[in-house]
């Protein structure tokens, strides 16, 4: 019996097997990090001088992993899983803020505030995604959009599953 309850502590130390059950705390080591990320919008208005330019969140609030970079807006993914990626988009008057939640060049939602003064719109997907995915949003073929910064326009995401 406590030969089994040996090679048991031993596999549970070293394959994460048991975690559930003894928790041995294999979740917080090497690379079992559960990658999760918010940033907000600061510049405000928020305008584009290119009509396919990517959404910067500047102020980074949580990066878990370091999967997101504030300098280029791209949450470039760092490990295999299914996620949960919420970005919410505000207006500012007289303008839209349109734009699209892109995986890579494969476009994942849209992404769209009207003209009136802080209309938002919340964009959400559940997708399983590979290391180096590249989640971001991309304005939307125009240079006339505007979206509202100073904290309102957002953009996270989290690991849920392996
Ligand atoms: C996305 O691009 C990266 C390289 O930038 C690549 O490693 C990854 O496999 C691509 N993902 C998909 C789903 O094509």
């Amino acid at each position: 019996m406590l030969k089994v309850i040996l090679t048991y502590l031993i596999l549970a130390t070293t394959s994460c097997i048991a975690d559930q059950i003894i928790n041995v705390g294999c979740e917080s080591t090497g690379n079992k990090i559960r990658p999760a990320f918010h940033a907000s919008m600061i510049r405000h208005p928020y305008t584009f001088s290119d009509p396919n330019e990517i959404l910067r969140f500047e102020r980074v609030w949580t990066n878990i992993g370091e999967g997101y970079h504030s300098d280029t807006g791209v949450f470039v993914v760092p490990r295999d899983g299914l996620y949960q990626i919420m970005g919410t988009l505000w207006s500012t008057g007289g303008k839209n803020c349109a734009a699209s939640l892109f995986n890579n060049d494969s476009r994942l939602n849209y992404g769209h505030a009207g003209t009136e003064n802080a209309q938002s719109n919340t964009v959400h997907a559940l997708v399983i995604l590979k290391k180096n995915d590249r989640i971001y949003f991309k304005n939307r073929g125009s240079t006339s959009h505007q979206c509202h910064g100073n904290y309102h326009s957002e953009f996270s995401g989290w690991f849920v599953h392996e």
